[in-house]
């Protein structure tokens, strides 16, 4: 952010103009009426009546820093050169600005920090080459692999639109129609679902991407941030409704204290390559994002690290209208056929010309540091003109030899995959949608597992029966163990609340005796 603060202390309006009374306005006497022509005050107050922008509709509640990524110059022992020809990984030492934003995703602007939810972890790396930005969440995987289902996901995990309450019987019910979120759920219920604050958890990038070499070479590549400082810590339910009872804010708290007493934030990058094919020997898709790449197949490789050193000096300003998308790749990135990757990538750029307006790029926070020269021009709060020295400005369109902006010479060889496959409305071959959710469950230890299962059973027993049957039959196909523990909860958990469930529909015929209403 450039620093345009005067060292005049005048206070001014927008206008230039010294403002020598900012306590009264204008009026006919003392006691009124006002004029229409009080300028400073309309000003004022219609400049507040527009203080705010949307909401992200996801991902609302958030966090942000600045900070520097630090390349290897490898990726495990080779050279990185071999897989991408992008320039921020290739030099040992060499250092990109980087801004991050973290969030929680279904709750507004000021919800609690606390709440069980896939955690946001967005970076933006201001290369030469122009923006990357790397738009990933805490857990690796994610709930859906299809884009036409996000819609309906988020309006299930929402509140309910007449009661404005959140409703696990609204989120079960899809979730009981969506058997590929199953292993996600498994991790969102254990205490993966509430990272103790945002700088000890993970990133992911968690869709599948394409890393290009000099010669148009392509590998599947998955992205993995780990805390490199203190380590991963989550919470139970109850450490976290301690928490919530005393701050809501407890994560942004986190990390820019943290920021500000000089311990900086850090992360290791790695990646996870894969060749560029179907992969026909692996149970699963490597382009489905509900699974994990096997470790031990397709291990961790670094390739850098990143610092947070710098907290904003403008949280509207920075972390408001920063605006990240799955689109933003730089040369030697691109974007693999994972459908769901294809889908977020039309979404974000889309909610940003609404969200923040036309000109959303040409703000400080989101404009990169490499030059930007094109022939769009004008719309709502145009800043700029984005030209290059020694364009004509009388020409604002490509080609022309009256002194336009020419197009770049390759970088490389262009990535040119083939393609041979009729149109079609399909899911992937290779769903399997249970088989590492089990795996899942049995990896974890038994205090996760155990909250895991209280946490699945307080939630669903809240759901009718078949939302609940349909639940149960997921987790046993993904460990047999899983399902009954679930199944047992929610018999205890109906046996217990049989009374209660008695007592209050008799409370409520009788007060609705009271009011003379009729009860079935
Ligand atoms: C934010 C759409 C899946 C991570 C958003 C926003 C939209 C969106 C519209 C608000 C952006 C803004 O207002 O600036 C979608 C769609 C998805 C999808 C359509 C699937 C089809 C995912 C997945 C991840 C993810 C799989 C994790 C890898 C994020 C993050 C943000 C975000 C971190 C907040 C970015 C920020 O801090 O500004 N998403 N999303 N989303 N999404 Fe997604």
């Amino acid at each position: 952010m450039e620093n345009d603060i005067k060292d005049d202390m005048t206070l001014t309006n927008r206008q230039g103009h010294p403002i020598s009374d900012n306590q009264n306005i204008r009026t006919i006497g003392s006691r009124g009426p006002s004029t229409l022509e009080n300028y400073h005050f309309i000003e004022k107050i219609s400049h507040f009546d527009r203080e705010r922008i949307p909401e992200r509709v996801v991902h609302a509640r958030g966090a942000g820093a600045h900070g520097y990524f630090e390349a290897y110059g490898k990726v495990g022992d080779e050279a990185v050169s071999k897989y991408t020809r992008a320039k921020l990984f290739q030099e040992e030492g060499k250092q990109t600005p980087v801004f991050v934003r973290f969030s929680t995703v279904v709750h507004g602007g000021h919800s609690p920090e606390t709440l069980r939810d896939p955690r946001g972890f967005a970076v933006k790396f201001y290369t030469e080459d122009g923006n990357w930005d790397l738009v990933g969440n805490n857990l690796k995987i994610f709930f859906i692999r299809d884009p036409l289902k996000f819609p309906d996901m988020v309006h299930s995990f929402k509140p309910d639109p007449v009661t404005n309450l959140s409703d696990p019987e609204r989120m079960f019910d899809f979730l009981s129609g969506t058997p590929e979120a199953t292993h996600m759920v498994t991790f969102l219920f254990s205490p993966w679902g509430i990272p103790a604050n945002y700088r000890q958890m993970q990133g992911s990038g968690v869709n599948t991407y394409k890393w290009v070499n000099k010669d148009g070479e392509a590998m599947l590549v998955k992205y993995h941030w780990e805390p490199l400082k203190h380590g991963i810590k989550n919470l139970r339910q109850n450490e976290a409704d301690a928490i919530q009872g005393m701050n809501t804010s407890h994560a942004t708290q986190d990390l820019y204290e943290a920021i500000e007493r000089g311990d900086y934030p850090e992360w290791e990058l790695s990646v996870q390559l894969m060749t560029d094919d179907e992969h026909t020997e692996l149970d699963y898709d490597p382009l489905d994002p509900t699974k994990l790449w096997d470790q031990a197949q397709f291990p961790f490789l670094p390739v850098g690290k990143m610092v947070l050193d710098r907290n904003p000096e403008n949280y509207f300003a920075e972390v408001e209208q920063a605006a990240f998308g799955t689109g933003v790749l730089v040369d030697g990135l691109d974007f693999s056929d994972d459908k769901l990757l294809q889908g977020r990538t039309f979404s974000y750029s889309d909610t940003q010309r609404y969200r923040v307006g036309t000109n959303y790029l040409q703000l400080p926070i989101n404009a990169p540091n490499a030059p930007v020269a094109t022939n769009q021009r004008d719309g709502q709060m145009t800043l700029m003109v984005d030209s290059a020295h020694g364009q004509s400005p009388h020409v604002n369109y490509e080609p022309s030899t009256l002194g336009g902006l020419k197009e770049a010479p390759p970088e490389g060889k262009e990535h040119q995959p083939a393609y041979d496959a009729k149109l079609v409305r399909q899911k992937l071959e290779r769903p399997n949608d249970f088989k590492q959710a089990g795996e899942t469950f049995r990896q974890f230890e038994d205090w996760e597992r155990d909250e895991l299962i209280h946490n699945l059973v307080d939630a669903l027993k809240v759901c009718a029966p078949q939302i609940q049957e349909t639940m149960v039959g997921y987790f046993t196909q993904a460990d047999a163990d899983y399902g009954k523990r679930v199944a047992d909860g929610l018999a205890k958990a109906s046996v217990d609340t049989s009374h209660i469930a008695s007592v209050s529909l008799r409370e409520g015929a009788e007060m609705a005796e009271h009011s003379g209403q009729k009860t079935d």
